[in-house]
């Protein structure tokens, strides 16, 4: 697999580590929910460590001093639903003045290609560094779409976030959008010929909502 300037593969044992438990055929739902909720929050600490700080004063018990704080750009996080919205409260516990917009896709069982049903983004978006997130890159066609929705609608500083990726998806998400950063919690080797990854975790959305 070539590398991307503009990927960062996670390799903290911490996260290698809750994969390998999501992947089990075995763990349930609940657990299933909240490790990706954890892995999402891990990720986003990696993410996120381009926030620009300014200087703020703030008084001590003991004195006034100028301490850095978040600033300029705020923040919006972008689910694609539906297995995206699993990922939600593990960032928005790092920034919890966070806004959250949706995209709505789902891939055609036959030809894979991603069907939007859903858009909705806080406004205005331009100003916000704007986070994507969807625990699988598989094509890469819904990653792909979703980015150009938000694009259409003004939105520049974008950011992907997913936890286990197919090398076929990273390339197509860096060929149809360069100038993302994408952050791979693990690099599968394949897809299968349903286009599912391997070994991957199975579907998603399913194992997060208990359906199927
Ligand atoms: C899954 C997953 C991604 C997409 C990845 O969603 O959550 O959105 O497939 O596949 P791709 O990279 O080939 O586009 P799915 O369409 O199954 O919808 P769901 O989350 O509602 O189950
Ligand atoms: N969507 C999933 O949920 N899992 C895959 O392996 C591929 C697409």
């Amino acid at each position: 697999m070539e590398n991307f300037e503009n990927v960062t593969y996670l390799n903290h044992p911490l996260i290698q580590h809750k994969i390998s438990i999501l992947r089990n055929k075995e763990t349930g739902t609940n657990e299933f929910r909240q490790l990706v909720e954890e892995i999402a929050m891990l990720e986003g600490f990696e993410a996120l460590n381009d926030l620009p700080l300014e200087d703020v004063e703030v008084e001590t018990p003991i004195e006034k001093c100028m301490t850095p704080m978040i600033a300029g750009r705020k923040l919006a996080i972008v689910p694609i639903l539906r297995a995206g919205l699993g990922m939600v409260e593990g960032i928005l516990a790092l920034v919890p003045s966070a806004k959250v917009g949706h995209i709505g896709l789902y891939r055609d069982e036959v030809t894979f290609e991603p069907h939007e049903y859903y858009c909705k983004l806080p406004n205005p978006i331009e100003e916000r560094t704007i986070v994507v997130c969807d625990p699988m890159l598989a094509t890469g066609g819904s990653a792909v779409d979703a980015i150009t929705m938000i694009k259409k609608r003004g939105g520049k500083n974008i950011k992907f976030m997913c936890i286990i990726a197919a090398p076929d998806g990273v390339k197509r998400l860096h060929e149809a959008h360069p100038d993302v950063q994408i952050y791979v919690g693990h690099l599968d080797r394949c897809l299968n010929e349903n286009a599912y990854i391997c070994p991957g975790l199975g579907d998603a959305g399913d194992r997060i909502f208990g359906t199927k």
